[in-house]
């Protein structure tokens, strides 16, 4: 669906802000703060497409910013701990800045208690809205930019919608790279794993046709983006309850046929919904990633049934086999979850086992966090904080050293590097990413940024590579 009325509401708060920064003889800045995952960093993109557009100029600065919006994650406690910190810090600058906004959206603006919480303890926040309005935030800039004269200064703006079936498809966006891109393929999640927080946050699975997934693409290919990562919370049921009849593989096929777009990504992958023809698809592409990301959570079966993930210990070791034996050189990365209500040591131990059978090229572990209202929250026994700490450190342990294990083995090939950016720590230095997703760093200069080149792979330093150009 389009909206005609964002170019409208886009110039109107741009006339707003050039009368401001007119009075003020300076621009007006901004500054987008992201927390969470791949999604929300797209969506920063869009609230950032649209502060520049609307006349705002980008500051890295947060607390020094005229508008700064905070873009949350809620999947995990420590997530919401992180935006508290954060607002903390710029409440003190705003008590001397009164005239600075505001702004909190994405997941945890979503949560009623956290959303009651922001309105009580943080009340020199100036907006709130959430995931299904984001499209509203050109309205809703207008709005506070405008406040003063309609509802009274101090009035906070909060509007959240409980669900939507909209997918607007106009909003501009700013990306933070100029040759990747991420595209959302689909909104929401179904599954209603028992610890997740995500379906309730971002409502059903509502998936983009793909003449619209394609028309971004070339778009983005004709601005010279070369790698693109397509997005859903759960990728492998892409097409489910459009009119159009289409597969995640088939959408991958036609994303593969775009000119000018080498490398495909795709996040994240249900075990449960992954198909042959996805494999088959991945096997004989030259341009989809070899990568996967294929959440465990749990080795134990009975930790899964708990869980809802609707696969099971061994069925989850055949597919990432059945992957490993089809597509050469693949890397399969994870996230495991430690301490869900019930975990025993010897659930843990399945976990390990799992680990050492697939052999994972990395994952993602986190502690259990009990996030309010959904089914685990209420499970009984849930596990006491220093049997998980134990428990974590040991899964920690088997998948680094793992990881460690699997980066080596290609030690001393010359692979394809795409570079994005200088290296951080030194300078003479860039890093880019293979296609199997391990960052290497080797000698070079800004002018290598968005190429793919070829790179020897000299020395495995456990997670990265140091390597040097092959001419
Ligand atoms: N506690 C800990 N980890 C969680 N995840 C999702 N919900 C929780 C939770 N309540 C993890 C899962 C998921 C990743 C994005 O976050 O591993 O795959
Ligand atoms: Fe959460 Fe499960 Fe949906 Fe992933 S698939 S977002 S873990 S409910």
């Amino acid at each position: 669906m389009t909206d005609s009325r964002l170019t409208d509401q886009i110039s109107q708060a741009r006339s707003v802000v050039d009368e401001r920064s007119e009075k003020l003889g300076r621009k007006l800045s901004y500054h987008v703060t992201t927390f969470g995952c791949q999604m929300n960093a797209r969506d920063s993109e869009k609230l950032k497409g649209v502060l520049e557009e609307s006349g705002f100029v980008y500051t890295d600065d947060e607390l020094d910013a005229d508008i700064v919006i905070f873009n949350t994650c809620t999947v995990r406690d420590n997530a919401n701990q992180k935006l508290y910190g954060h607002l903390g810090s710029i409440g003190a600058v705003k008590r001397t800045r009164p005239d600075m906004i505001i702004g909190v959206c994405g997941c945890l603006a979503q949560e009623q208690s956290a959303r009651e919480k922001l309105l009580t303890s943080y009340s020199f926040v100036d907006l709130i809205f959430g995931t299904h309005n984001l499209f509203e935030f050109p309205k809703l800039l207008v709005e506070v930019l405008t406040r003063e004269k309609t509802t009274g200064k101090g009035h906070i703006i909060s509007q959240i919608w409980d669900s939507t079936d909209r997918i607007v498809e106009d909003m501009p966006a700013k990306r933070n790279y100029s040759f990747k891109s991420g595209v959302n393929i689909m909104f929401g999640c179904n599954n209603f794993c028992s610890y997740c927080i995500v379906p309730y946050v971002r409502g059903r699975e509502r998936s983009r046709s793909s003449e619209d997934i394609i028309n971004e693409i070339e778009r983005l290919a004709a601005d010279g983006v070369k790698e693109i990562m397509l997005l859903g919370q759960n990728v492998n049921s892409y097409g489910r309850g459009l009119d159009e009849d289409i597969t995640f593989a088939q959408l991958l096929e036609k994303v593969e046929a775009v000119c000018g777009i080498d490398r495909i990504r795709f996040m994240t992958s249900h075990p449960k919904d992954l198909s042959d023809d996805l494999i088959e698809v991945m096997s004989t592409s030259d341009k989809i990633c070899r990568h996967i990301h294929l959440p465990l959570q749990s080795g134990s079966t009975g930790i899964l049934k708990a869980m809802n993930r609707g696969y099971t210990k061994e069925q989850y070791i055949d597919l990432a086999q059945k992957i490993r034996e089809r597509i050469s050189d693949i890397a399969i990365t994870t996230d495991i979850i430690v301490g869900f209500p019930g975990e025993t040591d010897e659930d843990v131990d399945e976990t390990i086992d799992v680990i050492e059978k697939v052999q994972f090229d990395g994952a993602f572990t986190f502690i259990y966090s009990k996030r309010t209202g959904t089914v685990a929250a209420s499970m009984p026994c849930q596990v006491p904080k220093d049997v998980v700490k134990a428990n974590f450190d040991r899964v920690l342990k088997s998948v680094q050293d793992m990881s460690v294990k699997r980066a080596s083995l290609i030690e001393g090939r010359v692979m394809d590097v795409l570079v994005e950016d200088i290296n951080r720590q030194d300078e003479s230095l860039v890093t880019g990413r293979l296609s199997n997703n391990l960052n290497v760093h080797f000698p070079g200069d800004g002018s290598l940024i968005g190429q793919i080149i070829p790179v020897k792979l000299k020395q495995c330093k456990g997670f990265y590579y140091l390597g040097e150009r092959e001419l």
